[in-house]
């Protein structure tokens, strides 16, 4: 979007800032310091720019912008400034003792008279106007190699300053709000190349000036809406806290937010991952609120929903604990771990400590000793009431030396004993369950005959010679299914485990992490419904999927290479990254470094003070709206000049009234957040593909 008109591109950039000097003019600075300016203004002034709200910018400039080479260089400056408040003049006390008798001399019959000046006469009336407005000074605007630059202060002041006040509104306040400095532009481009961008992004519209809850005027119909727009790169790789009490935005200024980064990396095709931890279902699902649809509705086949419960349209976000025996296993510990379990014992802490990661397949032994472990992991599901995918074999251990070994040992009992072998290394769950007691069974008895016999008690032997088949992970493995120790007596075994079930789903095929990360360093949209299934396996399925994003970019990245960017959206942020997390656990890590490895991290609260410290400093964009109490507001107001919308915030209600700080503007922004509006992105959406 061209934000300047063409003439004004064509101006001396400080002259443009005037360009309509005499329409905007509303005052005079009659004091300045390098924090403050004290304006005088008049209620007539006031009429002509539809009023100065609290918290709007002025400019102030003592240069006539038809005669720019005749400035003095000292005047060649525009200073910003921000509306804080009115200021008492000097003739204050003598123009309320005026104001004051005149109502006292008022008769009832003349409540209101048919005069603008209210039966004052000419004189007294335009003293009567004057008054003072307390601005804050949020910079200086000057040139800089022709281009415009913005200072975020005050170089010098003038004791006899000249500086005359103007309202800035259309072009120009579009030009102030989204000003960006042409060194933070440069940087921009250069962060952008990185991403994959060829050219700066596509700054994204977000919403539209607005200065305080009552927009009777400054948001009139006479009144062109100044667009505020947020460049990409202040975005991609950064932290954003999305902030305000319920139903005030937080989750539309997200839905604007993932459409518009989209939009962004569409337009300039790159690849943009982006993946939302949906808690309460509506990024997932169509909403009445937004015109019948969601993210998932507008973006289609770029947008992949995982539930971890089965639904229609959605993808399983369980693991199948047959098929990722590791992730499974994991998983089982992880939970275990957080239990408080009633069961315990040596077999049980060697099964808890296990791992069932593939070793390399050119290594035989481990290799082997893996599948065996692997094999039997998969009984101990079954026998713990984990569903099973339908037609699932085991690969059972069938050497010639493993059934040699067994055949011997029984025929030579007496009577001797009968055995199965399966007839493949491909069985049934039961059949390899019954395998696997079996061989447990004649271990231990041949165990049992070598130690009569003073002999090494290998059991039954592996291929390498005195080796032992079953090797003290293997041992653990198969007393924890048939829930009896090595010593005969019993234990729970497997049923420490049957409570883990509904963390597994018989329906992958494939690891479901791998898949998301698939689709996430693809550029896709994931969005994970949290708002159904178990409570627990939400979150602890979130914990792992964030933790493998922060693993998997890290190694891209300590592999050399630069890291697709992806950006992570949190709802109810308080409950991972919390003023007590442990800076090294996953989520608070992820917040505090990801960034590093292009993660970029927005997180959504209604409680900014129960953040962690640590994360709300190193934030880098905020989008807030209201607040509805002092200690909120006041852990907000530590931050950039967020102390000047203290009370603005704090009444203000309205839905979308956002007051936004991003990392390249250095002061905050008072905006009306866009609704998101689904049509429109479809839309859009259509037009880019259009062009493709
Ligand atoms: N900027 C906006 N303009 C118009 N309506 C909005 C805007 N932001 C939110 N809404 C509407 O207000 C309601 C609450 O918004 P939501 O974003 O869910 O709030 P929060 O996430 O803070 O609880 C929704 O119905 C939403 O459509
Ligand atoms: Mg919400």
């Amino acid at each position: 979007m061209n934000i300047i008109n063409q003439v004004m591109a064509d101006m001396d950039p400080l002259a443009a800032l005037l360009s309509d000097y005499e329409k905007a003019h509303v005052g005079y600075v009659y004091s300045l310091g390098f924090s403050e300016a004290l304006v005088l203004t008049n209620d007539a002034w006031k009429e002509r720019v539809a009023g100065i709200p609290h918290n709007s910018f002025l400019i102030a400039a003592s240069f006539d912008p038809n005669k720019m080479s005749e400035i003095h260089d000292f005047d060649k400056e525009v200073v910003l400034l921000r509306v804080l408040g009115p200021t008492s003049l000097p003739q204050d006390a003598d123009l309320l003792k005026t104001r004051i008798e005149h109502n006292q001399r008022r008769t009832h019959d003349e409540l209101f008279v048919d005069d603008v000046r209210d039966g004052i006469d000419p004189i007294t009336h335009s003293e009567l106007q004057y008054g003072g407005i307390k601005c804050r000074v949020l910079g200086t605007f000057y040139t800089d190699n022709g281009s415009l630059r913005l200072g975020s202060d005050l170089e010098n002041y003038m004791c006899s300053t000249r500086l005359r006040v103007f309202k800035p509104y259309g072009d120009v306040l579009a030009t102030i709000v989204n000003h960006v400095n042409p060194e933070v532009l440069a940087k921009s481009l250069e962060e952008s190349k990185k991403s994959g961008f060829t050219q700066l992004p596509t700054p994204i519209q977000i919403g539209t000036v607005r200065y305080t809850s009552t927009d009777r005027l400054h948001r009139g119909i006479k009144e062109k809406l100044v667009p505020v727009l947020i460049q990409p790169s202040d975005f991609l790789s950064r932290r954003t806290a999305v902030l305000g009490m319920t139903r005030t935005g937080k989750s539309n200024t997200i839905k604007t937010t993932v459409a518009a980064v989209s939009m962004a990396a569409l337009k300039d095709r790159i690849k943009v991952g982006q993946i939302i931890f949906d808690i309460n279902g509506e990024y997932a699902n169509a909403n009445h609120q937004d015109d019948g649809s969601s993210i998932a509705d507008v973006f289609g086949a770029d947008c992949i929903r995982y539930r971890a419960i089965d639904t229609p349209g959605f993808e399983d976000l369980r693991t199948n604990f047959y098929q990722d025996v590791d992730q499974g296993l994991n998983l089982i510990q992880a939970l275990f771990r957080k239990d408080t379990s009633p069961y315990s014992g040596q077999d049980l802490d060697n099964f808890m400590s296990s791992t069932l990661e593939e070793p390399d397949p050119t290594a035989h032994s481990d290799h082997n000793r893996w599948a065996v472990r692997k094999a039997i992991f998969q009984c101990i599901l079954y026998k713990a009431g984990y569903t099973p995918p339908v037609g699932f074999k085991v690969a059972v251990p069938n050497s010639k030396k493993l059934v040699d070994q067994l055949n011997k040992f029984a025929i030579a009992q007496q009577p001797p004993i009968s055995i199965t072998v399966p007839p493949s290394n491909s069985a049934s769950l039961s059949e390899a369950c019954t395998w696997f007691a079996t061989i447990r069974n004649i271990n231990l008895k041949i165990k049992a005959a070598q130690k009569n016999t003073n002999q090494t008690q290998i059991g039954i032997e592996s291929s390498t010679k005195d080796n032992p088949w079953v090797d003290a992970t293997i041992e653990s493995y198969l007393n924890f299914l048939i829930r009896e120790n090595s010593g005969g007596l019993p234990f729970g075994g497997y049923r420490a485990v049957v409570n883990y079930s509904p963390y597994h789903s018989p329906r992958r095929s494939a690891d479901v992490i791998e898949e998301i990360l698939t689709h996430l360093y693809g550029g896709k949209i994931v969005i994970l419904d949290l708002s159904a299934g178990p409570v627990s396996v939400r979150t602890v399925l979130s914990k792992r999927i964030a933790e493998h994003i922060f693993n998997r970019s890290f190694n891209i990245m300590n592999e050399g290479q630069i890291p697709p960017s992806v950006v992570i959206y949190v709802e109810e942020a308080h409950n991972i990254i919390g003023k007590k997390d442990d800076l090294t656990d996953t989520w608070p890590r992820l917040a505090k470094e990801g960034a590093k490895a292009r993660i970029a991290f927005v997180y959504a609260t209604q409680e900014p003070s129960s953040i962690h410290p640590n994360i709300l400093a190193n934030t880098e964009n905020w989008f807030v709206t209201h607040l509805n109490n002092d200690d909120e507001l006041r852990a907000l107001g530590k931050f950039y000049d967020f102390a000047d919308f203290h009370a603005s915030l704090k009444t203000a209600q309205d839905v979308g009234f956002a007051r936004i700080k991003t990392l390249s503007s250095p002061y905050v922004i008072p905006t009306q957040i866009n609704r998101f509006t689904p049509e429109d992105i479809k839309k859009a959406l259509h037009s880019y593909s259009s062009v493709k």
